[in-house]
């Protein structure tokens, strides 16, 4: 199925550009997306880990970030991606066509071009969820959103704080930047009675790039 993607290039020759692009996923993937957030969310609060209990970005200890994660290494084989939607998709990212987009917004793509390692984790905001303004620590960040439709939150919106811009979180949209840009998401408000699954799922994949071990020899 062809990618119907509609790309935006922000701040191009400015500081801090980005890409947004909607349509991310087609009508396939997205089915095959939805099952596996839902799947993930299907073991409900209680069985569910909190940003606020694993390596969220922290200020002296206190946590930046409050939401449900699932982190997607502790749950598939990073050997066989084909188990999971999200993983077996990130090779849209490696397409040509996306790497074209991506020549287009930075003037250091290739620095993604040539990274080697990713790491994906699936976000789940509800109410009064929030993700205070913060840095990533890896090379480029990359972020899809997801919510049932008709959206039964408010807020969640995505923005940087380098640059001082909103970045509507629309379901199916796309946003990559470096990683050291100052982001964050506003807080959620929601019906804390909803059954889990209507909040604002983030699906995230850092990219970053390990050098091969070097070994000298000894003389
Ligand atoms: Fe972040």
């Amino acid at each position: 199925m062809k990618n119907k993607w509609k790309p935006q290039f922000c701040n191009v020759g400015k500081p801090f550009p980005y890409l947004i692009v909607d349509n991310w996923y087609n009508k396939f993937e997205e089915n095959a997306i939805w099952k596996e957030l839902e799947f993930l969310t299907s073991r409900g609060r209680d069985n569910s880990l909190r940003a606020e209990d694993t390596i969220v970005a922290s200020i002296k200890g206190k946590p930046l970030g409050r939401s449900y994660r699932y982190y997607l290494a502790d749950i598939f084989n990073y050997e066989n991606r084909t188990s999971s939607n999200i993983l077996r998709f990130l090779k849209k990212q490696q397409s040509k066509e996306f790497h074209d987009l991506l020549f287009k917004t930075f003037p250091h793509a290739i620095n993604f071009v040539s990274t080697n390692q990713d790491s994906s984790l699936v976000s789940y905001y509800e109410n009064n969820d929030v993700y205070n303004v913060h840095t990533d620590t890896f090379q480029f960040t990359c972020l899809t959103w997801f919510y049932k439709k008709p959206k039964k939150y408010k807020g969640g919106d995505f923005y940087f704080e380098q640059p001082n811009q909103m970045v509507e979180s629309k379901h199916n949209r796309l946003v990559i930047f470096p990683s050291y840009y100052r982001h964050g998401v506003k807080q959620i408000k929601m019906d804390p009675k909803l059954p889990m699954g209507f909040g604002r799922y983030t699906i995230t994949t850092f990219y970053f790039h390990v050098p091969p071990a070097v070994t000298l020899k000894q003389k």
